[in-house]
């Protein structure tokens, strides 16, 4: 089951991903797994967050609408995993932090070239500053504050993709919405636990 809905919302994406005219996107896309995809099986995960998930209204003429309402649907049918622990940001993080990755090394669809998914926080969470090696496109699809290297934080609207280069520290936070993006990692290690940087 796990499969089948990756697959739906994996067209979904890239359907999404075609339309738009993101900076770089088309540089992500070049990576993209071809068809037929290359399946693995992943047993469901739910976790904490997903609860804030529900709770997000994506505006209907949105073009990410759909994708979205796809997601929520089956959101429990995924596997939802966290890459950090209680000693690195404390519980109250954990709580409100999870990602599902559809594409990649770890996911549901096979790809050693990319890997795309799905972040989400709850509201009032601070994801502190971190990086790694592969370079990275966030898609937004809700309302958050976002900073990178040594900018100032910035409101970052939804459906604005922000990229970040290899190795660049960055971090999120979020008010009374959640926030929920699509993500897409090339290149380095696509598993790799992210670097904690300090404030
Ligand atoms: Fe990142």
């Amino acid at each position: 089951m796990t499969q089948t809905i990756a697959i739906q919302l994996e067209s979904l994406v890239l359907e999404y991903l075609r339309q738009t005219n993101h900076q770089g996107v088309h540089n992500f896309l070049e990576n993209w797994p071809t068809k037929p995809l290359q399946l693995r099986h992943i047993s469901s995960k739910e976790l904490a967050v997903l609860h804030y998930l529900r709770d997000i209204n994506i505006n209907t003429n949105s073009k990410a609408s759909t994708l979205v309402q796809k997601l929520q649907k089956y959101a429990d049918r995924l596997y939802w995993g966290q890459t950090y622990s209680k000693q690195d940001f404390g519980a109250i993080f954990m709580n409100n932090y999870g990602w599902t990755e559809l594409i990649g090394t770890r996911g549901p669809i096979v790809s050693n070239e990319i890997a795309c998914g799905f972040l989400l926080l709850g509201p009032n969470t601070h994801y502190p500053g971190h990086s790694h090696e592969a370079e990275e496109l966030y898609v937004p699809l809700t309302q958050a504050q976002w900073k990178q290297g040594g900018e100032n934080w910035q409101l970052r609207e939804p459906e604005l993709a922000i990229y970040h280069k290899s190795w660049v520290s960055h971090s999120m936070k979020t008010s009374s919405e959640p926030l929920l993006a699509l993500y897409i990692w090339r290149g380095g290690d696509l598993a790799q636990k992210s670097f904690i940087n300090p404030p």
